[in-house]
């Protein structure tokens, strides 16, 4: 096609900074965030006018492509084949609010609902992770990642570091689903668990896909994602020999049933390893 898709991504890598000098200007309080869902479900105003900036520049740039972002996605809209942009102007907002700099602005591309370009860009240490569909990902744009070239994945779990996520949906089967799958990944071998080498929560979607994507994770599972967590992170992770993991293959719509994403990083023994995972998830997680 005639997309050119290194330019969007240069383009997406200018905005990326842009809004991060928003975000970092921004000075949020605990007692002055809206929430969402429930008291846990944040939103800033912040959220909102980096959105405001991001859309303004893509639509006047790209007026021809869609857009999807976290602030003004409405129940029903839909994810379409049409060149996407899909983003969350700070994955990881409940980090902002608390000043832990676990931040990102999270800007994806999507064509035919497949991910082709992803800009993450943590503004407080100035860490930029990005990729396009079949070209390598990078941080900073000049190192490749993986940084660790990993062993084999083959010891599975047992010796795996894990990111997952609590998330905001913290009620009924939503809560149960997560809490039984950590309970079961970090249990002992004669209790019938994984016993991981650890389980990481930092609070941040797209950060973490960054980190199995750099290696220094071994995966990351979370239920309850919605495409903007995910979008940019996966291009990156991708690039970077990992693997995403949908509980619904082909299909990331944001209005899918379980929206549960596992990511694992490139190596020897991926899927021996996915397989060993979903072992350990417990339940079916339904859509918030
Ligand atoms: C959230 C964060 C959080 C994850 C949620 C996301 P937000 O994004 O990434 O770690 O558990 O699923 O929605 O609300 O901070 O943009």
């Amino acid at each position: 096609s005639d997309i050119n898709l290194q330019e969007i991504h240069d383009f997406l890598v200018e905005i990326a900074k842009k809004a991060g000098e928003m975000i970092t200007a921004a000075h949020p309080t605990i007692g002055a965030t809206g929430n969402k869902k429930n008291s846990v479900d944040l939103v800033t105003e912040t959220d909102q006018a980096v959105e405001k900036l991001i859309s303004t520049e893509l639509q006047s740039k790209y007026p021809s492509f869609s857009f999807m972002g976290e602030e003004t996605y409405k129940p029903g809209d839909t994810l379409t084949d049409a060149p996407t942009f899909i983003v969350d102007p700070i994955d990881g907002t409940t980090n902002f609010v608390h000043s832990n700099p676990y931040v990102s602005s999270s800007l994806g591309v999507a064509i035919n609902k497949k991910p082709v370009i992803g800009v993450i860009y943590n503004p407080f240490t100035q860490i930029l992770y990005s990729a396009i569909k079949g070209k390598g990902a990078y941080m900073n744009l000049t190192e490749k990642l993986p940084f660790r070239q990993p062993e084999s994945l083959a010891d599975g779990l047992s010796k795996a570091q894990v990111a997952v996520e609590w998330g905001s949906d913290r009620s009924g089967n939503d809560l149960a689903v997560k809490s039984q799958t950590f309970l079961k990944l970090t249990s002992s071998k004669e209790e019938g668990g994984a016993m991981v080498h650890s389980l990481r929560s930092y609070g941040g979607a797209a950060l973490n896909l960054c980190g199995v994507a750099a290696g220094h994770l071994d995966a990351y599972w979370e239920a309850g994602c919605w495409a903007w967590d995910v979008c940019a992170g996966w291009v990156v992770l991708s690039e970077a020999g990992g693997i995403m993991v949908d509980a619904n293959p082909g299909n990331w719509d944001p209005r899918i049933e379980e929206r549960r994403y596992l990511a694992v990083r490139g190596g020897e023994g991926q899927k021996e390893f996915v397989e060993e995972f979903w072992g350990y998830v417990q339940g079916k997680f339904e859509v918030g």
